[in-house]
């Protein structure tokens, strides 16, 4: 019988990252274990468990990764992040600090972006629902504001007029992806029409000045294809948009651009299980040749805005977590950890890389098997990972799940547990950028009437 391999901690180590070629983003990272050489389990001990981990040097790796590749002759070419893909204030910190713009979908992210010292004229505020108030701070500052609808476009105006301004606006476009409306909550149709009238609202507007046309496809797109479309459907639009004597500048692509995840294989597009290891180097093309042939159309000097979220921070952040129970169920294997689906709401979308030791889910090692990685919470859909093969492992022991930069801390939720407590990697090592939550916060908005409170009331 082989002697089986005592069980060892996982560590977090530095990563090298070597020189980033252009066309390279998603390859340059690979999914395997972060970080400065701190040991998992020495950070849960210091800083609790679960707790999240951010890598500032690979954040800012990632950025200046898909800024490279997307920079291109002849267009200016500006990062505007997706505020909502992960908007914690040290996170976007990082993201000015390397020169990026803020792309902002509510007052709430916007106050936040102006929060952290973010030039008004540098966000892009987006999404289909904006209050008069915010539309009069963001015109009045002089931000971008792509425009929805409409409804809004009427609002806008009467903003503009209202606070002695020229709003500085885009048009949101959408088009029609291989016979189906694609996020077509969002902006004015091109196949409807609609593309063309707004155009024609905004020409001759004194208060109104057509700054940009936008374009969000769609999310974790795993089609370059699919920009190239957008960037013809938007070069038309320039076109009818120039033919009424308006001068867009700018095309605004969005994001949705794949990050080092694995989708579940019920997600993917066929024939496509992951684009995990893949570079974006074939989505920059897709996007910069069609625009370089007819580029006259957003003027001499055009800019291209992009908003990244999750290609830029999720391989940033990682989740330690603990061991809390190991089962046999139905004579497969399983754990419980103190992590569930409540801060990874991403585990039902994707194969979320696990660890346990260094490169444990690729290396076959002795005593090794499939297990199910549970959650905490009353929910038998807690669950962080499916079949994942791990080594024996303890009460106790440390697992880190990979890749849970995007969407699981603006999406979480305090559901049976608080949320944990957040530290960046930096050159000081790790600091804490969100401090544990405790009971009490999440009840620090409510309140019993009087005459409901109990002896004992303590709230
Ligand atoms: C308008 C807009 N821009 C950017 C993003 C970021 O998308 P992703 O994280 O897929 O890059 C989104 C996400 O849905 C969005 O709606």
């Amino acid at each position: 019988m082989s002697a089986r391999k005592s069980y060892e901690a996982p560590r977090l180590r530095q990563l090298a990252v070597g020189p980033m070629g252009k066309h390279r983003l998603v390859d340059v990272l690979p999914a395997s274990v972060v970080e400065g050489g701190w040991d998992a389990a020495e950070l849960v001990a210091r800083f609790g468990s679960p707790l999240f981990v951010v890598s500032e040097e690979r954040l800012r790796a990632l950025y200046g990764s898909f800024r490279e590749t997307f920079t291109g002759d002849g267009v200016t070419t500006r990062i505007a992040y997706s505020y909502k893909t992960n908007y914690l204030p040290a996170l976007c910190a990082v993201m000015a600090d390397e020169g990026a713009w803020a792309e902002v979908v509510s007052g709430m992210e916007y106050s936040l972006a102006r929060a952290l010292g973010i030039p008004a004229a540098d966000i892009v505020f987006n999404g289909p629902y904006k209050t008069r108030a915010e539309l009069e701070r963001a015109i009045g500052e002089g931000a971008l504001v792509n425009i929805d609808g409409f409804d809004e476009l009427a609002i806008v105006e009467t903003v503009a007029r209202s606070v002695g301004r020229t709003a500085r606006i885009g048009l949101r476009i959408n088009f029609r992806v291989d016979n189906q409306l694609n996020w077509n909550k969002f902006g004015f149709s091109v196949e409807h029409g609609e593309a063309e009238e707004a155009l024609a609202r905004v020409a001759g507007r004194r208060r109104l000045r057509l700054v940009a046309l936008h374009n969000h496809c769609g999310t974790y797109n795993v089609d370059p294809g699919i920009y190239t479309r957008a960037v013809r459907a938007l070069l038309q639009v320039a076109r009818s948009a120039r033919r009424l004597g308006l001068a867009p500048t700018t095309i605004d692509l969005g994001g949705g651009f794949p990050s080092a995840n694995a989708l579940k294989p019920a997600f993917a597009a066929p024939g496509v299980a992951r684009r995990s290891g893949e570079a974006l180097g074939d989505f920059a093309d897709a996007i910069l040749r069609p625009l370089a042939r007819a580029r006259g159309l957003f003027g001499p000097s055009p800019t291209l805005i992009l908003e990244p979220g999750r290609a830029v921070v999720d391989s940033a952040m990682q989740l330690v977590c603990t061991v809390v129970a190991t089962k046999e169920i139905a004579g497969q294997g399983a754990v419980v950890v103190d992590a569930g689906v409540n801060i990874v709401p991403t585990a039902y979308w994707y194969n979320h890389h696990v660890d346990a030791v260094d490169g444990a889910e690729s290396e076959v090692a002795d005593g090794m098997r499939q297990v199910t990685v549970y959650g905490p919470l009353c929910m038998q859909i807690d669950v962080l990972r499916d079949q994942v093969l791990l080594p024996p492992l303890a009460v106790g022991a440390p697992l880190v799940i990979h890749n849970v930069g995007a969407y699981c801390l603006t999406q979480s939720m305090q559901f049976i547990q608080p949320r944990p407590a957040v530290v960046m990697i930096g050159p000081d090592g790790p600091v804490v950028i969100r401090r544990r939550e405790e009971w009490r916060d999440i009840f620090a908005l409510d309140s019993v009437p009087g005459r409901l409170r109990r002896e004992g009331y303590a709230l």
